[in-house]
């Protein structure tokens, strides 16, 4: 009689239990999911960058003084010159976030600037630069620093620089994706002038002459507008790479150009290892492989488990109130019932 009554019984019980827990695995696996989420990871990688590196510099035969720049810094100028927007490589691997160099030494200017508000169709020239630098040599003997005078008519204003770049140590930073950043938001930080700067030709000062002669042919000429035809004119690369001409007879030059002269000496000695060097050889002359130590907080792309602890709760909560009521309809219902017998 138990037997049979048990046997219907435990039937429905079975068929019930089976039905839950069915149902269970799925509302437990959708309770726990990967979302997409980012681990910072401290890197410490290497960036080509020359410093005050002598080997920078051409010599003049003779004397073997320090007089001008290998080309190498010449192509460095001019792509940071037109870079203003652009994307640069500044390490061969893919690593994303906040990059900063260690302390390092660098080329870096200060400015007194006056801004006189102006039109332009009172002048024939919107633009010019002069320095001390004279060409095939120097008119001072020091080599360790360059005043220059540069004018720039913003549109509005007149604004006189009157400059002076020396070296400088300090620390550089840029926002890397995929190990590429914005040329123009790198930016160095100056911690102090390297003084008394070294006045050895044949060490830093150097490098100085060098990163100073391609900054000066990157910006030496003057932009001007012929009066016989009111066209602008222009002998300067910088003109070249800035100006965005409006129409024929108008143009608009940047409002700032201390931005300028600081992206390009601070890139100058990112890119001055020669290109092409064959793999595996090594030193040579003029090898400019130095480095810098570069940290970069690297943000890697990682999945967490997410953990759905109100579903999880409810599931089990249902599956357990359904089997202690089971047992309880088993053991204690039916002899109150009288059912069983
Ligand atoms: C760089 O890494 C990210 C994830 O770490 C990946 O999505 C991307 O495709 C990688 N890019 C290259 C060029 O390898
Ligand atoms: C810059 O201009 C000042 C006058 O404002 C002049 O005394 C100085 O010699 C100029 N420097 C250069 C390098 O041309
Ligand atoms: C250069 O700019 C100055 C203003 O700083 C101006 O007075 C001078 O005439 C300009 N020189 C030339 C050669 O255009
Ligand atoms: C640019 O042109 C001006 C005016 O013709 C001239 O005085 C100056 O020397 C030139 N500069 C360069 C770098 O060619
Ligand atoms: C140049 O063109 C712009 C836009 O066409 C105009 O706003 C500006 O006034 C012009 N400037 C001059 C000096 O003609
Ligand atoms: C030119 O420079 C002055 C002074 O820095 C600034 O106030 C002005 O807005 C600039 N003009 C333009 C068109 O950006």
């Amino acid at each position: 009689m138990f037997m049979e009554m048990s046997l219907s019984t435990a039937w429905i019980l079975g068929a019930v239990g089976l039905l839950f827990t069915s149902c269970v695995p799925p509302v437990l696996q959708s309770a726990v999911g990967p979302v997409a989420s980012r681990k910072i990871v401290p890197r410490r990688l290497q960036m080509y960058h020359a410093q005050l590196d002598p080997r920078m510099a051409t010599t003049e035969t003779a004397a073997g003084v320090p007089v001008g720049a290998r080309s190498m810094l010449h192509r460095t100028a001019i792509s940071a010159l037109y870079g203003e927007e652009l994307g640069h490589q500044y390490v061969p691997f893919n690593v994303t976030g906040l990059a900063r160099t260690a302390s390092m030494d660098f080329v870096d200017l200060e400015c007194d600037i006056v801004e006189t508000p102006g039109r332009f169709t009172n002048d024939e020239w919107y633009y010019n630069f002069t320095s001390t630098r004279i060409k095939d040599g120097w008119t001072h003997v020091d080599y360790t620093f360059l005043d220059f005078n540069a004018t720039l008519f913003n549109g509005t204003h007149f604004l006189y620089h009157k400059c002076i770049a020396k070296p400088a140590r300090g620390w550089c930073g840029v926002n890397l994706v995929e190990g590429t950043g914005a040329m123009g938001s790198f930016s160095c930080h100056r911690e102090r002038w390297i003084e008394p700067p070294s006045e050895d030709v044949y060490g830093p000062a150097a490098g100085f002459v060098a990163i100073a002669a391609a900054f000066h042919a990157a910006f030496e000429g003057e932009g001007w507008v012929t009066r016989q035809t009111h066209r602008p004119q222009q002998n300067s690369s910088f003109v070249l790479a800035t100006a965005k001409w409006e129409d024929r007879g108008n143009y608009t030059m940047p409002p700032r150009l201390i931005d300028h002269f600081q992206r390009v000496l601070w890139h100058i000695p990112i890119n001055a290892r020669a290109k092409e060097i064959p793999a595996g050889q090594e030193g040579g002359k003029y090898d400019l492989d130095g480095v810098v130590e570069l940290q970069v907080l690297d943000e890697q792309p990682i999945l967490l488990q997410k953990f759905d602890f109100v579903r999880t709760f409810a599931t089990i909560g249902v599956c357990l109130s359904v089997g202690v009521g089971a047992v309880v309809w088993l053991i204690v219902l039916p002899k109150e019932s009288g059912r069983l017998a």
